[in-house]
């Protein structure tokens, strides 16, 4: 059967613009917050009513797809077979808690493997990422253009600075050269916004070691519309099951990237 991504990008854009106004509505309330995997780790009552109110619009509406999602759903997937959806209902909840900005709720729809739907909704920013396989990819409505390749020493790389304090963590040395060579960094606490970000331009590269599927399946949808270089380390597609190595960002770059990671 001919599926028609369209119609699905069209509903999820409505159940997510209903999320939104109710992560907006609940930063008026106090929050029930919990840790997960360790002190840092939080998650809140939030996480969980926006993945299962998306969950719900999801079975309903197309009750023979799987769903993924970071706190609930899918916790028994071990295949791309079929469409999944994949959620993420707050992607950056450490900002939620401490900022009340720069949060999104990302959503996607893949295929067999193959990203077709992808939306990444920045809250607070009013920020729609937008994107339909092999129809471009869209900001706030506005096409966006493919991406030109860039040298590191004048790109923007979005990159963490914990990851790179100390020996411990694997590849730090590596990506203190990176964050050396490059013209500045950026981090904002929200990989799915991050890569939306690569997508338009605003970052030029993004290094991750530790992304889930459902941080990156959203923004990856639009990073292929664009042209973007998306790999791990060893130059892989990333793993749409396990948490792994995600580096994205303009063509050429990339390769320059990847070169010191592996030095
Ligand atoms: C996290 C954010 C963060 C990234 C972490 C993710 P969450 O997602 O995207 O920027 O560095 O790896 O786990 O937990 O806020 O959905
Ligand atoms: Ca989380
Ligand atoms: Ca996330
Ligand atoms: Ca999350």
């Amino acid at each position: 059967m001919e599926e028609n991504w369209s119609a699905m990008q069209e509903k999820a854009v409505q159940w997510i613009q209903e999320a939104g106004e109710l992560l907006r509505a609940s930063l008026e309330e106090s929050l029930v917050i919990e840790t997960k995997s360790n002190p840092n780790d939080l998650v809140t009552e939030m996480d969980f009513k926006i993945e299962r109110l998306l969950t719900k619009k999801i079975n309903k509406e197309y009750p023979g797809h799987r769903i993924l999602g970071e706190e609930e759903a899918g916790a028994d997937i071990t295949d791309t077979d079929n469409i999944i959806w994949i959620i993420d209902p707050i992607d950056g909840t450490t900002n939620f808690v401490h900022q009340q900005f720069n949060f999104a709720i990302s959503l996607a729809v893949f295929e067999n493997g193959i990203g077709k739907v992808g939306i990444v909704y920045d809250v607070m920013a009013d920020e729609w990422f937008t994107a339909l396989e092999g129809k471009g990819a869209y900001h706030n409505n506005v096409k966006l253009s493919k991406l030109k390749p860039a040298e590191l020493k004048e790109a923007i790389v979005g990159i963490n600075a914990r990851w790179i304090k100390n020996e411990k963590i694997p590849y730090a040395r590596q990506m203190r050269n990176i964050v050396d060579e490059s013209r500045s960094t950026r981090a904002y606490g929200s990989a799915a916004i991050e890569l939306c970000y690569v997508a338009c331009g605003r970052l030029d590269s993004y290094v991750n070691l530790w992304l889930a599927p459902w941080d990156f399946a959203g923004a990856e949808v639009l990073l292929r519309e664009v042209g973007a270089d998306i790999s791990t380390i060893d130059n892989k597609r990333p793993s749409m099951l396990e948490k792994g190595p995600y580096l994205a960002g303009r063509p050429g770059l990339q390769e320059k990237v990847r070169g010191m990671l592996n030095s």
